[in-house]
This record gives C-alpha cells, structure tokens and sequence, in this order.
C-alpha cells in the first residue's frame, strides 16, 4: 500500500524548490496546498496572491477569509478539507497564469488530486474551471455540478469575485450549502458502480488515523 500522506509531503518538497517555469524566479514561497489528505472535498482556485506568497498557505487573505465562512456554512473548517490552487507560485502583480505555466504546474494538481480521490473538486475562478468545463461560461455553469464515475466536478465563483460584487454573495451561499448535495450523489454512483471504496485513510505514519488526525500541513518549512 502506498503511504499518501508521505507521497503528499513529497509533492510538496518538490513544489517547495520547484523551478519548471518562471513563476519560481519572482516568488517569495511557493505555496503547494493545505489541508487533510482524505479530504472528500478538493478546492481548487488560480494561484497564491501576496499573503499566500508570504506565508505559503493558500487562501490566507481577504478570500480565504471569506471561504472560512462559507466553509462554516457547511459546519466546516479548512483543516477538514483540501485547498490548492492551478499554479503554486504567484504570479506577478496577481497577473493571470499563463498557459505554459498552468501546464508546467500540472502534474503536482494531478498528483495531489489522484493522492486525495476526493468525492467532489470544487473549482475557484475560471483557470480552474477550465480544466474540467473547457469553453463553458461560469455564469452559466456555477453550481451546476458534472459527474463522472468516481467524482463531481462544480463550478463556483471565485471568492475574490464575490467580494467585489456582493450582489453575487447569495447565490454563492446557496451554491455553497449544496456540496453535501453533490457529494452524497457521487457517493450513491461510487457504490452503484461498485467502487464505492475510497484509498484507505491514512494518518502521516501510514497507521489509520486516530480521530483527532491532524491535518497533513504541507507548507510549512
Ligand atoms: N486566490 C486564489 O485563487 N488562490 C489563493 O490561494 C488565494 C487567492
Ligand atoms: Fe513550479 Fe508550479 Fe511554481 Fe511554476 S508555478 S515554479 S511549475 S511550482
């Protein structure tokens, strides 16, 4: 059996000192993700802006903020779920990534979300989206979730879009409160199809977590 939260640390060492594209020369930390590796939720948003650069957390300013509460909505925190983004590195001035950079940063999100197999990846903003709804329009697509056999896909608002337009915070809510929703319907296909079995949990040893398993915290040095 493979040790996941060992092969996550690994990811993230790798990240850590990651030079595949430019990014690596103007960042202050890169910043490979958060959270518990048997995570059922995976959010992905674009890339870290200055706090995220800073501390090397995702989600540590004004939008992670703002996730907490809507996590909180759902009776969770950002210790019991898994936050990463498309590229790991800042972009300069929080420019949008470029697609070779998005490309060159791929296989750590691959790696990251075939490690978690969560039951739904919920996408922050639209590079994220793409990857799962190419050429669709968040406007028309969020909250709307797309199955296939062993996970949801689900379009959201980016955070950060949500704080500049407030009139957009209660559908993002709404949008929100029904990931519980999405992820017992993948749950019921899971079993349906027969492969309703998860990686088995793990804490950092390789033992079955206790139930006080903290979060694997990847991006500390
Ligand atoms: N916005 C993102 O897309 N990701 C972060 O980590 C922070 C803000
Ligand atoms: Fe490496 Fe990704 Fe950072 Fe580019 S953004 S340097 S590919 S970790």
């Amino acid at each position: 059996m493979i040790d996941r939260a060992a092969e996550m640390t690994a990811i993230a060492d790798q990240v850590l000192i990651c030079q595949k594209c430019d990014l690596s020369k103007t960042r202050t930390k890169a910043v490979p993700g958060y959270g518990d590796i048997n995570a059922e939720i995976l959010f992905i948003g674009e890339g870290p802006g200055f706090h995220e650069d800073k501390q090397g957390l995702p989600f540590v300013g004004r939008s992670g903020e703002y996730l907490d509460k809507l996590l909180a909505l759902l009776g969770l925190n950002r210790s019991q779920v898994f936050i990463t983004n498309v590229v790991k590195c800042r972009p300069p001035e929080n420019r949008d990534p470029m697609p070779d950079e998005i490309l060159a940063c791929k296989p750590y999100l691959e790696k990251q979300q075939s490690l978690i197999d969560p039951l739904i990846i919920v996408t922050l903003g639209r590079f994220s989206m793409a990857r799962y709804f190419p050429g669709d329009k968040i406007t028309q697509i969020h909250g709307k979730p797309k199955f296939d056999d062993r996970v949801a896909y689900y379009p959201l608002f980016h955070p950060a879009a949500v704080l500049r337009n407030p009139s957009l915070q209660e559908t993002m809510a709404q949008d929100f409160k029904r990931i519980p929703q999405v992820i017992e319907e993948v749950r019921k296909r899971r079993e349906a199809a027969g492969n309703g079995g998860r990686a088995p949990k793990q804490s950092a040893t390789g033992e079955p977590p206790k139930t006080d398993d903290k979060p694997t915290q990847l991006s500390m040095f």
